[in-house]
């Protein structure tokens, strides 16, 4: 019986394989969507980018005050077996990058190749696939900033079109949602919670993700939000200390960075109980768990798109005549047969 690790990263080699194939057909998309994947949202500097990091256990995003991220990132996470890390990019398909310092400069690059160096914003993705023996599967979307007013150089429609590109996302129903919410600012005026509430108002997929403890006002703490007193979720908060900019500045590495959070938390006379449910690696096991639970909700369903698609792919086929190896009836072919695969795993799973 395969292992729910298998899956999820069976999942995501078909998510992978239906973003190559992009828009050769439009079978891939819809299976992608039916596959889930978990977004950030949030206000500008809350803190995003830097969770994903965290989650990541990588140093490897633009990140800083002001509007940093300008496209969605979509990023999958490869659990790698035999201990090798590295990062490919969709658009740069052959460069294989060792070093993650390298991916961030590649991000801001290839962020400005669409937007000029300008503060507009692009609702083109940016895919990055990460390989690592320290990540959990997963999809991660790291999306830009909700703002609330226009700056200096940005169109008046900036507003609305941040709001409109994150809700696309988020309104999917297979989108977990992770409302990244400063815990320096007052959370009834949470973007990242109203919008949040807006598109999934059960609260089932959306997690509450409290940053910047380490910055509130002195005498002032979040115990209320994190036992679950106030601003309620279906799911707990987790509370984060990411890197402050002058760590970041400083080059205070991620496992350092980890471990300074672990130590904050068991450390804390306002949140040492809570301990065992605060931090990024927490956050990061939550997730994986949601995940599988979602999965195995929608095992029948899933099994049903596999197959609804493997006839689409297989009359797609024969309309192109079979080709053997012209690139897109070859990824055609990839598709197909991780689709059986994925097939196969799942019915086990049904047992
Ligand atoms: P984004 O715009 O939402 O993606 O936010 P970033 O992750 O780029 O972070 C914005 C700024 O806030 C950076 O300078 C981070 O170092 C800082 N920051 C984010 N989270 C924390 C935190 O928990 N504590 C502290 N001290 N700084 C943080
Ligand atoms: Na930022
Ligand atoms: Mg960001």
């Amino acid at each position: 019986m395969a292992t729910m690790e298998s899956l999820i990263g069976l999942v995501n080699k078909i998510q992978r394989a239906c973003t190559v194939l992009g828009d050769h057909g439009g079978q891939g998309m819809s299976l992608w969507e039916a596959l889930p994947s978990v977004a950030v949202v949030g206000g500008q500097s809350s803190g995003k980018s830097s969770v994903l990091e965290s989650i990541v256990g990588r140093d490897f995003l633009p990140r800083g005050s002001g509007i940093v991220t300008r496209r969605p990132l979509v990023l999958q996470l490869h659990k790698t077996e035999s201990g090798a890390e590295y990062a490919e990019f969709l658009h740069a398909p052959k460069r294989r990058f060792t070093d993650f310092a390298a991916v961030r400069k590649e991000i801001s690059d290839e962020t400005d190749r669409i937007t000029g160096k300008t503060k507009q914003i692009s609702n083109i993705p940016i895919h990055l696939s990460i390989y690592s023996p320290n990540v959990v599967n997963l999809t991660l979307i790291d999306l830009p900033g909700l703002t609330k007013v226009a700056v200096e150089g940005q169109s008046d429609s900036i507003v609305e079109d941040i709001e409109n590109m994150v809700r696309s996302y988020v309104e999917k129903p297979n989108c977990i949602i992770l409302a990244i919410t400063p815990a320096n600012q007052d959370i009834a005026t949470s973007d990242a919670i109203k919008l949040a509430r807006e598109v999934d108002p059960s609260g089932e997929r959306t997690f509450g993700v409290l940053t910047k403890l380490d910055l509130m006002d002195k005498g002032t703490n979040a115990t209320e939000v994190l036992e679950g007193r106030a601003y309620r979720l279906q799911h707990p908060w987790v509370g984060i200390v990411n890197r402050s900019q002058a760590d970041i500045n400083k080059n205070v590495d991620m496992i350092i960075s980890r471990r300074k959070e672990r130590e904050y938390f068991e450390t804390s006379p306002d949140y040492g109980h809570l301990a065992s449910r605060m931090g990024s690696e927490y956050l990061a096991k939550l997730l994986s768990q949601h995940l599988e639970l979602v999965i195995r909700q929608r095992i029948p369903s899933i099994i049903a798109m596999i197959n609804k698609t493997i006839e689409e792919l297989n009359a797609e086929l024969d309309r192109i005549g079979r080709p053997i190896a012209a690139d897109g009836g070859a990824q055609l072919y990839m598709i197909l047969e991780l689709c059986r695969a994925f097939d196969r795993v799942f019915k086990e799973h049904l047992d």
